[in-house]
């Protein structure tokens, strides 16, 4: 690998081990983990329930910080960073995305994805187009005014992709984003992320149970008892 390779790399973790205190003892959750994310890719964390997904997500977007080891997302080094820091960056450049989409009830659609360009400190004159753009892009412009009681599952789930990468994010991190969604569902959550990544170049990362879905990465790391996996 060149040193330019290295330079690529939006998000680059060597060495990650992360331990938990559990009854006066260390559970090791996460044990030697090295990856990179590069931006314009769908990255995938696949592997068993409690085999560290989660834990390893939320490192990737400095919601927490590893016990050992680096996380530099675009060259900085999250693991030495305070949690003023790491927020601070996380508002800016990150979209995050759950199971359960997260959005606010009381809210419309555009008012949910409104809200994120809010939080991020972006100037109020650029939010009615870019929240228009992002609607366009999850294919939700119809439904802006419904609020999530409203739309269905996978509606619900695409407003939240709109509303996590309306900031523009280098990198979009989704935990099971489709795992209350039906096939039909998943699979249109699944092309709205190639449309993104596409449109934005950007990097999403996420993590599923579902094997249907493996074929869409562009890289798929399996990770078992806290390591990923070789192959
Ligand atoms: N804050 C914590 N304190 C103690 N143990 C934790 C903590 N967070 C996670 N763990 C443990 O770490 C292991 C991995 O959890 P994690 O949530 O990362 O798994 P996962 O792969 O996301 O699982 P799932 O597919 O069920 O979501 C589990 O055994 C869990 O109990
Ligand atoms: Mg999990």
């Amino acid at each position: 690998m060149t040193e330019t390779d290295r330079e690529e790399a939006l998000l680059d973790v060597r060495g990650v081990r992360k331990s938990f205190p559990s009854g006066g003892r260390a559970v090791t959750v996460l044990d030697g983990i090295d990856l990179r994310i590069e931006a314009g890719r769908l990255t995938m964390l696949k592997g068993r329930s409690g085999s560290g997904k989660t834990t390893l997500l939320n490192l990737l977007g400095g919601l927490d910080r590893p016990s050992e080891g680096e996380v530099r997302f675009r060259g900085r080094p999250f693991h030495r960073w305070t949690d003023k820091q790491l927020t601070r960056v996380r508002r800016r450049e990150i979209g995050f995305i759950f199971q359960s989409f997260a959005l606010l009830p009381l809210l419309t659609a555009w008012e949910n994805v409104e809200l994120s360009l809010r939080m991020a400190g972006i100037p109020r004159a650029e939010w009615s187009g870019r929240v228009a753009r992002c609607l366009e892009l999850v294919g939700l412009t119809k439904r802006a005014l419904h609020r999530p009681s409203e739309l269905s599952g996978g509606e619900q789930q695409r407003v939240a992709i709109a509303k996590a990468i309306a900031h523009r994010p280098h990198l979009l991190l989704a935990d099971e984003p489709t795992a209350e969604l039906d096939t039909l569902m998943a699979a249109r959550v699944m092309d709205v992320f190639r449309t993104i990544i596409e449109a934005e170049g950007i990097a999403v990362c996420m993590t599923t149970h579902d094997s249907e879905l493996w074929e869409a990465a562009d890289v798929v790391y399996e990770m078992v008892d806290g390591r990923i996996a070789a192959g």
